[in-house]
């Protein structure tokens, strides 16, 4: 299915890129790459693409926020999604008829049992009849075509600011008789189950919440791989694709029980299953788990899973094994899976050792704690968060133990608490994950300069071997963490201060070109890791001072960071500096 759909789209002049990592590159606003348009936020706001302006791929994506649903028939946690766009060239005739076309000749779906739906227009932007007469052109009755408002058929910004536009959801309708009168397309009754997104994207939403016109009209698309596999096999779960087969198979073998034969057992497979697939995903682009950002989902998941699998009977160390189905049977389309399986192996290994150790004990203590509590119904948050500061306990399972004796958790409580222990960079990476998209706005376009200067300065005043290990911009300062073992003298860092300055005084333009990646490396670019990128790349100069691979985006001249200071220096890990810092007018 992935080939066939980016070949499709490549016989049709769209270049094909390969999938961005699950961690967001240049959005430090959330954890994960949550869809396919997500790495392209830049390119949709009228950056230039290095590979052209229209664009396939299948990108692999992680959502959380449902994270507590998985275990039913739909919910996953990691998925794919097949895409094309348009970047500023073909607009909706194109796009709608391409994914007719797809659906009904390439995968030989019988039109009969497609429904689409298009914008009824609100507020300041009106309904869309051309995407219905589009779809009236390629043979769509009008029983077959829906209009919906905002709600539905809109989709965007993913953060608070950013691209967004009216969308046409392209859905499977199963054939049943409708359950009522306003049954349709956006009815959860399971007639209808959504397949495509086609996004018009051509407003730019504002903090103020403003829609203005989009420099360029764009075609964001996103089709789910398991749920047009699992409409194509004519299943009913994501989990009976052959996706999940492996997977699932050799947790029958390792349970010595049967998928699918009791509705317990059924959803501790679905939530492993989609659990360890997310988990060996996550490794596979270098996590590892923590208490804190894409490392505390990591170890939800790992940790989630592992219960599960006790309620399955499975009480070896053995999600390597699970591990080692999903490298095998995803590395053609992920190399980076197969590349990374040792790393994965010892790090899902050690997490699942890590936790049936705590996990003993933790339990003990929450039994403990029930007895404690004695006939309230609620579970006081001091409790949970003993749990989660000494036994490693993620909020989530606490909630579920509980839940399973009958018992609510204190929530707002435990809450606090987390807060006030978290300092506020933690309290920062909880706050993604509430997810959205990164919003390029000036202040972090400018911080995102900052940090280029800030790495290409360590290098001259500290090593030239200081490589970046982190980065992460909010809207008020950039975090930069690289490697050194020690702490940086205050001579050092008002030496690298004094030289950003500099930089920035002397109005020095941030130039960008495209060019190959071997190209970048034959000009000592400062880069990560070459299969990150395509073939051609983009490379942003700062005069003599800095050039980075990036995909930006940056401002034109240093001038417009008006200054930099430097406002703390700490350890974030063994062998590891950090450093927060800001930009603007300093007196
Ligand atoms: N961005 C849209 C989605 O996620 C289409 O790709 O559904």
């Amino acid at each position: 299915m992935r080939e066939t759909y980016v070949d499709f789209f490549k016989e049709r002049g769209h270049a094909y890129i390969r999938s961005a990592p699950l961690i967001p590159e240049n959005d430090p606003t959330v954890l994960f790459t949550t869809a396919g348009m997500h790495p392209l936020v830049p390119y949709l706001l009228g950056e230039k693409h290095p590979a052209g302006n229209r664009l396939t791929d299948f990108q692999k994506c992680v959502r959380t926020g449902d994270i507590d649903e998985v275990g039913d028939a739909s919910h996953l946690t990691f998925f794919e999604m097949l895409g094309n766009w348009s970047l500023g060239d073909y607009f909706k005739e194109e796009s709608i008829g391409w994914s007719y076309e797809f659906l009904t000749s390439v995968l030989g779906m019988d039109p009969n049992h497609l429904a689409v739906t298009a914008f009824a227009g609100e507020g300041d932007i009106p309904r869309d009849e051309e995407t219905a007469q589009i779809w009236k052109s390629h043979g769509m009755r009008d029983d077959q075509i829906y209009f919906y408002g905002k709600e539905d058929n809109w989709w965007g910004p993913a953060g608070q600011t950013g691209p967004c536009g009216p969308d046409t959801e392209i859905f499977f309708d199963d054939g049943r008789p409708k359950c009522g009168p306003d049954c349709g397309p956006s009815c959860h009754c399971g007639k209808f189950t959504e397949i495509w997104n086609n996004v018009f994207m051509q407003y730019f939403k504002d903090a103020e919440g403003k829609f203005t016109p989009l420099k360029q009209k764009n075609v964001d698309t996103g089709m789910g791989l398991e749920r047009i596999l699992r409409i194509l096999n004519g299943k009913e779960t994501v989990y009976d694709t052959p996706l999940f087969t492996g997977i699932i198979g050799k947790l029958e073998d390792l349970s010595g029980k049967k998928y699918g034969e009791n509705a317990d057992d059924t959803k501790a497979f679905r939530i492993v299953s989609d659990h360890l697939r997310a988990a060996t995903f996550i490794l596979g682009d270098g996590v590892v788990p923590a208490k804190i950002g894409q490392g505390y989902i990591l170890r939800r998941l790992i940790r989630r899973a592992s219960r599960y699998m006790s309620k399955l009977g499975i009480e070896k160390t053995c999600m390597r094994e699970i591990a080692e189905v999903v490298v095998s049977e995803y590395s053609k389309a992920y190399p980076e899976l197969e590349r990374n399986k040792d790393f994965i192996y010892t790090n899902i290994t050690a997490e699942e050792e890590k936790f049936r150790e705590t996990l003993t004990k933790g339990l003990r203590r929450f039994n403990e704690m029930i007895a404690e509590n004695g006939d309230k119904k609620v579970l006081d948050g001091e409790m949970v968060f003993r749990l989660y500061d000494t036994f490693g306990f993620p909020v989530e399972l606490t909630t579920e133990l509980a839940a399973e004796k009958g018992l609510q958790v204190d929530m707002e409580d435990f809450e606090r608490r987390f807060k006030a222990h978290q300092d506020n960079s933690r309290a920062g990476a909880d706050q993604q994950f509430k997810g959205g998209l990164a919003d390029h706005s000036e202040e972090t376009t400018k911080l995102h300069t900052a940090t280029h200067l800030l790495n290409a300065a360590l290098k001259r005043v500290i090593s030239p071997d200081i490589n970046q290990k982190g980065s992460n911009i909010t809207a008020d300062r950039l975090r930069f963490d690289f490697n050194l073992d020690r702490k940086c003298t205050p001579e050092e860092l008002k030496e690298v201060e004094r030289l950003v300055n500099d930089v920035i005084k002397a109005a020095v333009p941030v130039v960008c070109e495209e060019m190959t990646y071997e190209e970048a490396k034959a000009r000592n670019a400062v880069g990560v890791f070459a299969d990150k990128y395509g073939e051609m790349v983009k490379v942003y100069t700062i005069g003599d001072f800095s050039c980075e691979i990036c995909g930006g985006p940056h401002v034109s001249n240093t001038s417009e960071l008006q200054g930099f200071k430097i406002k703390k220096e700490e350890s974030s890990a063994a062998g590891v500096r950090r450093i927060k810092a800001v930009v603007g007018k300093f007196d």
